[in-house]
């Protein structure tokens, strides 16, 4: 699109802009930021983001020229299985440049011509013929704007946030040109800029995966219809670079093949350019190992929304994973603006009657209703926003479509049992992807429902209002026990998730929960230390057993070298979280193609026990300003720390243990309290004495103690 004016050098001028499917923006050839893939993605028959820039800078004395590139991008390109055009036929743009008081707005009196680029796709890739000559200017279709609003947005844009070098390269046989594998080492989401010498005409395809099959070539099974490829025809002779600006892949490799005489990549990663706010580190490599892989999870799908998967036909913003992985995200980036903007594309997803679908933006994947964990999201993250934000903002515009959908799914089980067997309709994805264990969908229902219904009171109370769901969580918590405790007092469920759902929950009495630990353990045990446990236990498991006596045992599955367990992915390469515990194993290689990413963060999930188990650092009140330092030793671990950055500055948990002797470095920023509990032992160093309840009490500041350690069964002393 192109809009030719004259203007003054040193004039003030910004424009506002938008489009359907993405625009890049040049003034007199300069780009007007450096955002990439906008507008992002929402639903634009529900809000479309505007975006401001100052252009001053760029005007020049005369004659000047607004350039914006579009592409099909969300709104008009494929969206998750096969399907294109969800929202819009072709792409558009809304553009209007305010030259201190005159506008331009875009019109009929723009202009548009077409570019080599032949193909940008999301899933497909981008095809760019270099020795096209762009056509001569052709009038421009004015269409009707997007049904929705149009919302000026300033929140953190999508951006290139950091460059990544191969660490090896192959040559391949081929049958004619060149092919050329190059291995990035790190699984990461974005694109490759490359740089070839070859002659005019000549022909590059660049393909993408994440791992190589057993031959050593590229394994796209996995990436079911998403091409993933890139294509390029050279402009000229010599040496010459490209980069693809509207198509994103998930991969660790690419192939570059064609005619050629060499060639150079460099991978450029993209996603929402969020700030560090946290970070975790220990002794033990494989745990650092594992936490890199968290963060580039997480790096890899934040981009405009969270997303289950970079790679394959879906990229979608599923719920139930942001819910199983929110806690562990805050640890790393800060997503304040990041989830506000996700929780308001769930609003816009959320249908007539109150239900909540299992994605957001739903580009109509055919489920109304996500079902438990899935569209209980809705008032989970809305709630670890404000717990870790303190933002009452947020929950006040939110709280009213959090209250119309939990309303709904009281109404749907009068009984108080969610999803029972008995009653038509949905009853949820279960807990997915567990290994060799069912739990039953009216437990993880009713446990949800009461949950969400804790939660949801926990956010009226803090907006000053009191709602009916302190209730109805009692009653959910009855119906549940009614239901799912047996007369010997267990579980009728022996999944691991059935207890660790009841117990982090706090589904059954106090007296009961022992036993029920003492199954969970037993379970692990009987499995040979081994977790089977999905999206919807894993989350919790850990620090249900460190909460409740068995951290010995969270320390044995996080010990466990096998599948499933943590450890293993990384033996085999992993750079990133694995979909699912056996996404690979030696024995039977490849799990099914039709699922089976290589980048889905919900198992990482368990970077939340490492700070706030292990380092023993969490928050306490909304936004941090009460903090709580407890950690728990990991036998074995000489050192560890977690930090993240508050409102008034860095909380740092930091232990290290020497010979049995524990110390410990705590760090409690402006506006925080934190309360202090060390581990068992002999206290051989404080900085003031503890309360009656064994506890320091610690303001502002620095603070450094010691302990001999007890000798424990889990051989945590000396
Ligand atoms: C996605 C998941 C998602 C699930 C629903 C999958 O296809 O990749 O991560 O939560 O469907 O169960």
């Amino acid at each position: 699109m192109v809009r030719e004016f004259r203007a003054k050098a040193g004039q003030p001028a910004t424009l506002r802009i938008t489009g359907l499917g993405l625009y890049d923006a040049y003034l007199n050839g300069h780009p007007v930021c450096d955002h990439r893939l906008e507008p992002g993605w929402t639903d634009p028959t529900k809000r479309l983001h505007v975006r401001s820039h100052d252009v001053s800078d760029l005007i020049r004395d005369g004659a000047n020229v607004l350039e914006v590139m579009l592409a099909d991008g969300w709104a008009v390109g494929h969206v998750a299985q096969k399907r294109r055009q969800v929202w819009r036929d072709r792409p558009a743009l809304w553009a209007e440049l305010d030259l201190g008081g005159e506008k331009l707005a875009t019109g009929p009196d723009w202009s548009c011509r077409r570019t080599g680029i032949l193909e940008a796709d999301l899933l497909m890739g981008e095809s760019y013929d270099a020795t096209m000559e762009e056509s001569e200017l052709l009038p421009v279709l004015v269409v009707d704007p997007p049904a929705g609003r149009l919302v000026e947005y300033d929140g953190p844009p999508v951006r290139a946030t950091q460059e990544v070098l191969p660490i090896g390269v192959v040559e391949k046989g081929t049958w004619n040109g060149k092919r050329l594998l190059f291995d990035l080492g790190q699984v990461i989401t974005g694109v490759v800029r490359a740089r070839v010498v070859g002659g005019k005409g000549a022909h590059v395809s660049l393909r993408h995966a994440e791992v190589l099959d057993a031959k050593g070539e590229l394994y796209t099974a996995n990436l079911r219809t998403a091409r993933a490829e890139d294509h390029w025809t050279l402009g000229a002779d010599g040496q010459q670079e490209w980069e693809p600006r509207f198509t994103f892949h998930g991969f660790r490799y690419v192939e570059l093949s064609g005619e050629f005489e060499s060639a150079e990549v460099v991978g450029i990663v993209l996603g929402t350019d969020l700030l560090e706010s946290g970070g975790f580190e220990c002794s033990d490599p494989v745990i650092c190992q594992l936490w890199s892989n968290i963060d580039w999870g997480f790096r890899g799908n934040a981009l405009s929304i969270p997303t289950d998967c970079p790679q394959r036909d879906e990229r979608l913003g599923w719920t139930g994973d942001a819910l199983a992985f929110m806690p562990t995200a805050f640890w790393l980036r800060d997503c304040r603006e990041f989830l506000a903007k996700w929780l308001e594309d769930l609003t816009d997803a959320q249908r007539e009657d109150g239900s909540v679908p299992p994605v957001a933006p739903d580009p109509g994947i055919g489920l109304d209703d996500g079902g438990p964990a899935w569209a209980d999201a809705i008032v989970f993250c809305l709630h670890q926003h404000w717990r870790q934000y303190g933002d009452l903002d947020t929950v006040r515009r939110m709280a009213p479509a959090a209250r119309r959908w939990l309303d709904r799914e009281l109404a749907q089980a009068p009984d108080f049992i969610r999803c029972h067997p008995g009653r038509a309709g949905w009853k949820g994805f279960g807990d997915w992807v567990s290994i060799n264990a069912e739990t039953p969908h009216d437990l993880i229902g009713t446990a949800f429902l009461a949950e969400s219904c804790r939660l949801m009171a926990d956010l009226d109370e803090a907006l000053g209002e009191k709602g009916p769901y302190r209730e109805a969580r009692e009653s959910a918590v009855a119906a549940f026990q009614r239901r799912f405790l047996t007369s010997d007092g267990i579980l009728a469920s022996p999944s691991q998730t059935s207890h660790v759902l009841a117990l982090a929950f706090d589904l059954v009495p106090t007296e009961l929960r022992p036993k029920l630990v003492q199954a969970l353990a037993d379970d692990i045990g009987r499995r040979g230390w081994k977790l089977s446990t999905g999206f919807i236990g894993t989350p919790l498991l850990m620090s249900v057993l460190s909460e409740n006596g068995r951290h010995d045992a969270a320390c044995r599955l996080l010990a466990q070298e096998d599948w499933p367990g943590w450890r293993f992915p990384i033996r085999h390469g992993a750079t990133t979280i694995w979909e699912r515990w056996d996404g690979w194993t030696p024995e039977k290689g490849f799990q099914d193609p039709g699922m089976n990413s290589f980048n889905h963060y919900a198992f990482g999930s368990v970077g939340r026990w490492l700070c706030e188990t292990a380092a023993g650092l969490r928050l306490t009140e909304p936004g941090g300003s009460g903090l709580r330092f407890a950690p728990q030793v990991v036998p074995g671990w000489e050192h560890c720390r977690a930090w993240q950055r508050l409102a008034g500055g860095v909380a740092s948990a930091s232990w290290e243990v020497v010979d049995g002797h524990f110390h410990f470095f705590v760090q409690v920023p402006a506006g925080s309290h934190a309360v202090v509990s060390l581990p068992p032992g002999e206290v051989t160093e404080e900085p003031f004495p503890p309360g009656l309840d064994g506890l320091y009490q610690a303001g502002p500041g620095s603070y450094d103690f010691a302990v001999w350690l007890e000798p424990g069964p889990e051989g945590l002393g000396p």
